[in-house]
């Protein structure tokens, strides 16, 4: 299967949300990748549940949203609401991480688990064949425009080894510093979505970026 493009609306401009969601729209991308941070996870503040509704309201492609907040629980009903088809949690953020991803399910999305990057991929074992999501972060979370983590190609390949042993349906995302170069290695390692922030929205041409990135 060709790799999905999810472009990350944290760099798109907010005063031209429906400008930037219909070039997304209109461009080779397969998903929205939505950044939600709380100022406790991470430490970061980006958005919520108004700027979801907006982006939801005009996009035509599903909406990727990744939780980089506590206590996400309290809350899946709310993003279901709002228009997400995958819901990301983070691994460091779920005490009862089966739990969640039930609940996710149970309320008609596709269930991901983010992993920091110093959380060791065998730690998803236990629920990988639950999973249709892996997402490895590449960066620390918080923030777009960051480096690139090497390691995360390697946890890229582990977590394909993981899946292939369990027949688990998880597509594996990569997070954060993704551009030409390292887009390639991360697909080249097994990666099936990449997100791509600041490389798609600093760009002289968006459009051509995202297809850039999708012909890879
Ligand atoms: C970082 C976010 C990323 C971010 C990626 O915490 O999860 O999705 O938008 O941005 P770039 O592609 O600029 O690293
Ligand atoms: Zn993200």
């Amino acid at each position: 299967m060709a790799h999905l493009i999810a472009p990350s609306v944290l760099s798109c401009d907010f005063a031209n949300v429906q400008r930037d969601v219909e070039m997304i729209n209109a461009s080779n991308a397969d998903w929205f990748h939505v950044d939600v941070m709380d100022g406790v996870f991470v430490p970061n503040i980006s958005f919520g549940f108004p700027v979801i509704r907006a982006i939801n309201k005009h996009a035509t492609k599903p909406l990727d949203v990744h939780l980089m907040i506590v206590e996400p629980d309290k809350y899946i009903e709310d993003f279901a609401k709002a228009g997400a088809d995958v819901l990301t949690v983070h691994y460091e953020a779920c005490p009862h991480l089966h739990r969640t991803i039930q609940a996710i399910k149970a309320a008609g999305m596709k269930a991901g688990v983010a992993l920091n990057p110093h959380t060791p991929v065998a730690l998803l074992e236990d629920v990988i064949e639950e999973l249709d999501l892996v997402l490895i972060m590449s960066v620390n979370p918080g923030f777009g425009g960051q480096s690139f983590i090497e390691n995360a190609c390697k946890k890229v390949t582990q977590a394909k080894a993981l899946i292939e042993k369990s027949g688990s349906p998880a597509k594996i995302e990569v997070d954060g510093g993704v551009n030409l170069d390292t887009g390639k290695r991360l697909i080249d390692a097994g990666a099936d979505v990449l997100v791509a922030g600041s490389f798609v929205f600093k760009s002289d041409n968006p459009t051509t970026t995202i297809s850039d990135l999708k012909s890879m």
